[in-house]
């Protein structure tokens, strides 16, 4: 597979994702403070920050895996339901991928992509099935389609893991950390299916320690450090000038890994 380049126009975007004067507790801990932030129509977002900051839960509160005390997220201008039928298709409209796959082990690999389309879209399954494989094909796995998730490598699961969020034609996708529980030789075959991704335009944010991977596909980078964030800049700003003393220090500690 050659690298594929990123090709991407950066006018500015309709918002489509809006967090604003977001907070959320776990008890007696404040994890997101007054968290404002926008995401455009086909922007990149890099969320970065040291462990413990709140980066998963904020990208949890965006499809309401998480709820929250205070402010307001919308996305594409709807509020997020609480519940019922409208909350199963604000999930289905945010793509999530986590670190650890989580595929039914005991469907196939076909499966577990048509599975979403099938009973939350309601799609027939001939439909489904085609949409399945052209997205399987999308990410280099359409040859695996009859086999069961343990018959295929990390890197490769993770591949079905996005396609099976994209079958849901989702308006927005959230990616936590996808990468870290890859071998390294994985690593970039599932960075690749993401940089593609971006080219074509998907709505992205995407928490990972991967900053080359950073540097290449983010219109913004947002550093969080204690639950607020700190710093949003373009990538080429943040790397090369960061202006707090905790994302230098930050900095200072991953790149010299
Ligand atoms: N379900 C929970 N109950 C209680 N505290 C939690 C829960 N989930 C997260 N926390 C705490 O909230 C804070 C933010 O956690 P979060 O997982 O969002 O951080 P993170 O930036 O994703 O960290 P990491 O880089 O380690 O994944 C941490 O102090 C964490 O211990
Ligand atoms: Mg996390």
């Amino acid at each position: 597979m050659t690298e594929p380049q990123v090709v991407r126009d950066s006018a500015p975007k309709q918002p489509l994702v809006v967090m604003e004067g977001v907070n959320k507790h776990f008890g007696a801990l404040h994890v997101l403070k007054d968290i404002n932030l926008t995401v455009g129509k086909g922007e990149v977002v890099i969320l970065i920050g040291p462990s413990g900051s709140g980066k998963s839960t904020l990208c949890r509160t965006i499809n309401r895996l998480e709820t929250y005390e205070s402010g307001s997220i919308t996305i594409d201008g709807q509020k997020l339901p609480e519940e019922g039928k409208a909350l199963a298709d604000l999930r289905a409209d945010v793509g999530m991928v986590f670190q650890s796959f989580n595929l039914f082990a005991h469907k196939t690999i076909l499966e577990n992509v048509t599975l979403g389309p099938i009973k939350v879209r309601k799609m027939n399954k001939a439909d489904a099935d085609k949409r399945a494989m052209e997205l399987l094909e999308r990410v280099g796995i359409a040859h695996q389609a009859a086999k069961y998730p343990a018959q295929l490598s990390g890197g490769q699961q993770q591949r079905v893991a996005i396609a099976r969020s994209l079958a849901m034609d989702p308006k927005v996708m959230l990616f936590d950390e996808p990468t870290s529980a890859l071998d390294p030789e994985m690593i970039n075959e599932v960075l690749d299916v993401m940089v593609e991704l971006a080219n074509s335009g998907m709505t992205m944010v995407v928490v990972t320690h991967e900053m080359g991977f950073a540097r290449k596909v983010a219109d913004r980078v947002v550093f969080l450090a204690d639950g607020q964030i700190v710093e949003m800049a373009t990538p080429e700003e943040f790397f090369t000038n960061p202006k707090s003393d905790r994302a230098k220090d930050f900095l200072g500690k991953i790149l010299t890994h």
